[in-house]
């Protein structure tokens, strides 16, 4: 096994490479059956990482529903439970009452808290291994949903706390109310999406886990195909998919850096998660750093 493929992440040891859930659950998902087989396949090829959110669910679905995926996958998985660490996220909704699936923020504390308990129901545990705050809501304090997420960890029902898309001043607000329970912040993060660079180098800095999310481009895939073309030359070279050199080189990064792609099917986790053991040179770091 490589040296990137463990890192630390708060009080874990976990892959630096897990599966981001949210495909198996939203728009054009295949299915339970084929979500608890991309799930199962990540985990015997090596996975100890799950990215969910109650926030995860589609049309016609409750939420939870990707929570709840990710609990039959794993009742159902005949490997080591215990070395798996999932994450989950509160904070965020989803609406469809203008035919078009849209997201939305509540981060009030009492629905921060109200959804943690229902994604402690949702996954089937007595504490959630690292809950997010998903999003910041613009109608409320960020201070006081922090003070909320706090909570939630003083209780026991998150044993750790992230925060996601989050800015340097809001870190620094979550950091002062939360101490060393704020063991992670995930933000966007890709060749399509470099602006969030601050905030990685930041959180080395700090010592936080920084966790890229959409870190392939989104599987919406809405975005400029050329910025993929250095990673698809030096992809060429190694032989490998451009998704690996994209995530090879996210995790060059840093050594608190986390990468969670999603995927559909088996195949793309399993090929994706090769990138664990991909070396880039230092010429073509250089080349994937320019943008
Ligand atoms: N915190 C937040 O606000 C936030 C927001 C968005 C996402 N997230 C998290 O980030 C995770 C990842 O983001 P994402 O799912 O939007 O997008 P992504 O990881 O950037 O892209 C996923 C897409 O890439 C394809 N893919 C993955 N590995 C591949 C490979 N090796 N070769 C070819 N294609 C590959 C998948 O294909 P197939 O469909 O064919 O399998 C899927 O369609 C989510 O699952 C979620 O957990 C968090």
């Amino acid at each position: 096994m490589s040296t990137n493929a463990l890192r630390k992440l708060g009080p874990y040891t976990t892959t630096s490479i897990g599966l981001g859930c949210m495909p198996l659950s939203l728009e054009n998902n295949l299915g339970v059956e084929k979500g608890v087989e991309t799930i199962h396949a990540a985990l015997d090829a090596g996975c100890r990482h799950l990215d969910t959110a109650w926030a995860y669910y589609e049309s016609g679905k409750e939420p939870g529903a990707n929570e709840r995926l990710v609990r039959q996958a794993l009742s159902t998985w005949d490997g080591p439970r215990e070395e798996v660490i999932v994450a989950s996220k509160v904070g965020h909704f989803r609406n469809f009452t203008d035919g078009v699936p849209t997201w939305g923020q509540d981060a009030r504390p009492e629905r921060l808290i109200h959804d943690a308990h229902e994604s402690l129901e949702n996954l089937g545990v007595d504490a959630i291994d690292l809950l997010y705050m998903h999003r910041p809501d613009p109608k409320v304090d960020y201070a006081e949903s922090i003070e909320a997420m706090k909570q939630l960890a003083d209780e026991g029902v998150a044993k750790t706390i992230g925060i996601s898309n989050a800015s340097v001043e809001q870190i620094d607000i979550a950091r002062s109310i939360l101490g060393d329970k704020l063991v992670a912040v995930q933000n966007q993060y890709s060749p399509v999406y470099r602006s969030t660079r601050d905030i990685l180098d930041y959180c080395a800095k700090l010592g936080l886990a920084f966790v890229c999310w959409s870190p392939l481009g989104g599987y919406r895939r809405a975005v400029d195909e050329s910025k993929f073309e250095p990673f698809k030359q030096v992809a060429t070279k190694h032989g490998v998919s451009y998704q690996q050199v994209i995530l090879a080189w996210e995790l060059a990064q840093g050594e608190h850096v986390f990468t969670i792609p999603g995927a559909h099917r088996p195949q793309t986790i399993l090929d994706s998660l090769h990138a664990s053991v991909l070396e880039l040179s230092a010429e073509e770091m250089e080349l994937l750093n320019r943008g």
